[in-house]
């Protein structure tokens, strides 16, 4: 089932088809967003969920803490409903850890 996610503070909304990543949704209705590594290594990508359920596998870049947070990861996060993400403010939300490929 197709969810649409809702961006902060753009309003900008898009849909994400079932089984496809928030990333691989935005991108595919071309609205830019941070990204890196692509696999929840760097945190590059870390936005704020606001609303809605969203999964995301285990073993991520992102503590306890940050999950806590609210905090996730639209390169490997795929939603279970409607979301809303805050988009990081200047400077993230979170320093991108280093990676390589
Ligand atoms: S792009 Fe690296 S954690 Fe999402």
């Amino acid at each position: 089932m197709a969810h649409r996610v809702t961006l902060t503070p753009s309003g900008q909304t898009f849909v994400v088809a079932d089984g496809q990543t928030l990333l691989e949704g935005a991108r595919g209705a071309g609205i830019p967003m941070a990204w890196g590594c692509g696999v929840g290594a760097c945190r590059t990508c870390a936005v704020r969920v606001t609303a809605g359920r969203i999964s995301m596998p285990p073993g991520t870049a992102l503590d306890d803490e940050l999950l806590r947070a609210h905090l996730i990861l639209p390169c490997v996060a795929v939603p279970r409903s409607d979301v809303a993400l805050e988009l990081a403010p200047r400077g993230g939300w979170v320093a991108p850890l280093p990676w390589t490929d």
